[in-house]
């Protein structure tokens, strides 16, 4: 079997004393996305940070392993961390303009994240984000790099993380509910966007949602956690014809009374 680009182990992560994440046994291939599903507090947030080593101060990996290309993450210098973020691992958050800097403008902020990566001219970067932009039909690229955050809406925003989290090309796109502060039918644009980065760029990403309908639209496979447990993992055809925890069944169950509505 090939190399999973990530491979995840029996993860166990508490807060001081507390263990809110029990036993987390999955893999993303290549190319792969996987949607992890739960409600509010089951531990989805806590998960997709600690495979990049964002827990804070008071999280904790206290169990299991995280290896990333084989090689293991739980145990690597913040340095080295630090290098693997944003290059090989892309984040966008629910709120991209929140992690901006607000005094900034975005071409600032954007040359700044890719200079700490690669030695590369501005004009070169610039090139590289209107790209990026043109390949997600928006056309007023050089204005929006002139904008501050706070002069562009919550979807544009979101956009405008998405180039950012795939101008270095990583190979892993970890987004912790993006589309949930938007309208719906921004909602569907971005997360078209990021389906159209996999295809071009050959990107997992694993996408962390409480909206079942986003993941069966988007996911190879999919996971549901409950209580900072894994209740049920596999491809969106297994899950979605046959799923076998009641949580997972409830869950189904509220998307086919939407469709059907
Ligand atoms: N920094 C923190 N310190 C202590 N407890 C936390 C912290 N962050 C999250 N938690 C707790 O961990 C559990 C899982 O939270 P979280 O990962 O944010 O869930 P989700 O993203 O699924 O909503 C919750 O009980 C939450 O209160
Ligand atoms: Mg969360």
């Amino acid at each position: 079997m090939k190399q999973p680009l990530l491979d995840i182990q029996h993860v166990e992560i508490g807060y001081q004393a507390k263990t809110v994440v029990h036993d987390i046994t999955l893999q993303v291939s290549p190319g792969e996305i996987l949607g992890i599903v739960g409600e509010s507090g089951s531990g989805k947030s806590t998960f997709i940070k600690s495979i990049i080593g964002l827990l804070g101060r008071d999280g904790i990996v206290t169990n299991g392993s995280i290896s990333y290309k084989g090689m293991d993450l739980l145990h690597q210098k913040e340095k080295q961390l630090r290098k693997l973020r944003g290059a090989e691992m892309g984040m966008i958050f629910q709120n991209t303009a929140a992690s901006l800097c607000p005094v900034r403008t975005i071409e600032k902020q954007l040359y700044e994240m890719v200079l700490a990566h690669e030695s590369v001219s501005h004009a070169k970067i610039k090139k590289r984000a209107l790209d990026l932009f043109d390949k997600m039909n928006l056309k007023d690229g050089e204005r929006i790099l002139k904008s501050y955050p706070f002069e562009l809406s919550g979807g544009m925003n979101q956009r405008v993380g998405i180039m950012m989290a795939m101008i270095l090309k990583p190979n892993l796109l970890l987004a912790d509910e993006p589309t949930s502060s938007l309208d719906v039918t921004i909602q569907a644009q971005v997360v078209r966007e990021m389906m159209k980065m996999r295809d071009l760029f050959g990107t997992a990403i694993i996408i962390v949602t409480h909206n079942i309908g986003l993941v069966k639209f988007m996911a190879d496979r999919i996971a549901v956690m409950y209580q900072g447990r894994l209740v049920e993992y596999g491809t969106k055809e297994e899950i979605f014809s046959n799923p076998q925890d009641p949580y997972t069944k409830k869950l189904i169950h509220s998307v086919l009374c939407i469709n059907r509505g």
